[in-house]
């Protein structure tokens, strides 16, 4: 059964292409689960230099992401200079070291702490590339002739998602960073006023003697519900 659709013969829509079947959904979502489960964030990086070609599939993938009315929000710095990575550095530890001595308060220190966390962040220079992703706050190709965005964050968030998934896909480990503010990786990567910083993601192959914190992940028990919550 077909269901009403808007195109008919307008040639503005065109015929959905859907992904290959796999043969067993329960299988496949089982595997990709499996696969993702091994995905962890990493702190102590390899300067091991990964190519450009495999940073640009990984943007290519983020940038299939859906977002609000199409409007695509989103850039991504990629960052292989050493020199621009030592700035960024020097000024993300300065704006940690004010978080970690006076902005942050006692419970997120005692959060943190569970992880391992603190104002050192040599991996933003040995990491070969940092992608610092931008939302849009207007779109700059004016499509449709409007230059309004829509579900920024959400979007972003997703696109972010996608390229996770796509560096781990690719044998590659990722640091979602947040040094707050990010304000200075719009000076330092001379960005337009209308591009706000939204991560900071080293990118590249764990060092030999990585670590990760030994914490757990939610049960699906504890993060899915069906239907109406009874009572
Ligand atoms: C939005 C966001 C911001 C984060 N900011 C930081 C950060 O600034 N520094 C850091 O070391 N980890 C940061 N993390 C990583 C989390 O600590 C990590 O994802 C969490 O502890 C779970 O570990 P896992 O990613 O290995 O599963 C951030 C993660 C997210 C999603």
């Amino acid at each position: 059964m077909s269901n009403s659709h808007p195109g008919g013969s307008d040639p503005q829509f065109i015929a959905f292409q859907p992904p290959e079947l796999p043969a067993d959904p329960v299988e496949a979502s089982r595997l990709f689960h499996q696969i993702m489960d091994r995905r962890r964030t990493i702190r102590q990086f390899s300067d091991r230099p990964v190519p450009r070609a495999v940073i640009e599939n990984l943007i290519r993938a983020a940038g299939t992401a859906p977002s609000g009315a199409n409007k695509q929000p989103w850039r991504f710095v990629a960052v292989q200079d050493k020199a621009i990575k030592r700035e960024i550095r020097v000024a993300a530890e300065a704006e940690e070291r004010e978080f970690y001595e006076r902005r942050a308060n006692p419970t997120w220190l005692r959060d943190l702490k569970a992880i391992g966390t603190d104002a050192d962040k040599l991996f933003l220079e040995i990491a070969p590339w940092l992608i610092v992703v931008f939302k849009l706050m207007k779109d700059d190709l004016l499509q449709n002739e409007s230059d309004q965005v829509y579900y920024v964050n959400e979007s972003v968030g997703i696109a972010v998602g996608f390229l996770l998934a796509a560096a781990h896909h690719a044998g590659l480990v990722t640091l979602t960073h947040t040094p707050s503010p990010m304000k200075f990786l719009c000076k330092i990567l001379n960005r337009p006023e209308h591009e706000r910083p939204y991560l900071l993601i080293p990118v590249g192959y764990p060092a030999a003697d990585a670590v990760v914190p030994n914490i757990q992940r939610k049960s699906l028990d504890q993060i899915m519900a069906v239907d109406r919550q009874s009572g």
